[in-house]
């Protein structure tokens, strides 16, 4: 090999190393891993939060209270701060990617300290729920999706949504996220890629086999059913 090759594919070898090291593998946590994480959380300061939100550009996509201005971003008021910490965290360490969007994630992330992670994770959580989305879903609908929420469905294996995520989609203990007044592109865009393996930060893959046994038309009306929930 000429000294010129050997360069030039040494020099590919490392940006190959180096790029596999910018955007690690999409890595599944443990129980133990997701306690860990946040056992080590940093104490947030809401009003710290409120600024990075302006100053990082986050406001620009999750809106200035954390209220998405469409359904393409997700919402974040009233959001538990375990949770968005973690997810913050999933962007930055654990290559969470599942869908092309992740990208702005990852690149919004990336300067964050963990300080600032637990700052803008106080912000959202110190804001009040979106208000209920004007979408309904007809009667028998309702009344089959509101059983599936609050029963879940022992012949397919499905716990309640509410048992974990709370009976007013306020979310449950640590990182459990709240699902009332999410955006509906958001919710069916997260349940098709737990169903499809490509969002894999669920510890013990719960969302992932819950998702799999749930219909299109199911998290279609599950996601309206949580968007018109009143605030927690
Ligand atoms: C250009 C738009 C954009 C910007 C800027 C942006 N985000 Fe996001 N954010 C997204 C998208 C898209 C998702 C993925 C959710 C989805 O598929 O709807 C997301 C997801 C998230 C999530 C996970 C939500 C969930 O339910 O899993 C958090 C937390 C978050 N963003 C916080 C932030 C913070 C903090 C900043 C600023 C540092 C920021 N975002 C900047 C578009 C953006
Ligand atoms: C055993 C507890 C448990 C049950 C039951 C459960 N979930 Fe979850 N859910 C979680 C946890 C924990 C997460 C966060 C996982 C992660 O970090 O990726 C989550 C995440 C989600 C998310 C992603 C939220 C976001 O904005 O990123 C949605 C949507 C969701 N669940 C909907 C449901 C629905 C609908 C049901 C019922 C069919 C359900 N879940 C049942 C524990 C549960």
């Amino acid at each position: 090999m000429s000294r010129a090759l050997f360069l030039a594919s040494l020099a590919l070898a490392f940006n190959l190393a180096h790029a596999a090291h910018d955007s690690p593998a999409a890595h599944s946590p443990s129980v133990a891993e997701v306690r860990a994480t946040l056992a080590a959380m940093p104490k947030g300061n809401a009003a710290r939060g409120k600024q990075l939100n302006q100053s990082l550009m986050c406001a620009s996509c999750h809106g200035n209270e954390g209220v998405a201005p469409t359904s393409n971003w997700a919402s974040l008021a009233g959001q538990r701060a375990a949770y968005t910490y973690k997810s913050l965290l999933d962007y930055q360490k654990n290559g969470r990617h599942e869908n092309a969007r992740a990208t702005v994630m990852q690149a919004a992330v990336s300067g964050m300290s963990r300080q600032d992670m637990a700052d803008v994770a106080a912000w959202y959580a110190s804001l009040p729920a979106p208000n209920p989305a004007p979408v309904r879903l007809d009667a028998a609908a309702h009344t089959r999706i509101d059983r599936l929420v609050r029963r879940g469905d022992p012949t397919r294996l499905l716990t309640a949504c509410a048992s974990c995520h709370g009976a007013a989609g306020q979310g449950g203990i640590n990182e459990t996220p709240a699902l009332a007044g999410q955006t509906v592109g958001s919710f069916v865009r997260t349940m098709n890629d737990y169903r499809q393996g490509h969002r894999v930060t669920d510890a013990n893959q719960g969302m992932r086999q819950f998702a799999q046994r749930l219909s299109a038309q199911e998290i279609r009306a599950l996601a309206l059913y949580y968007a018109a929930l009143p605030k927690p």
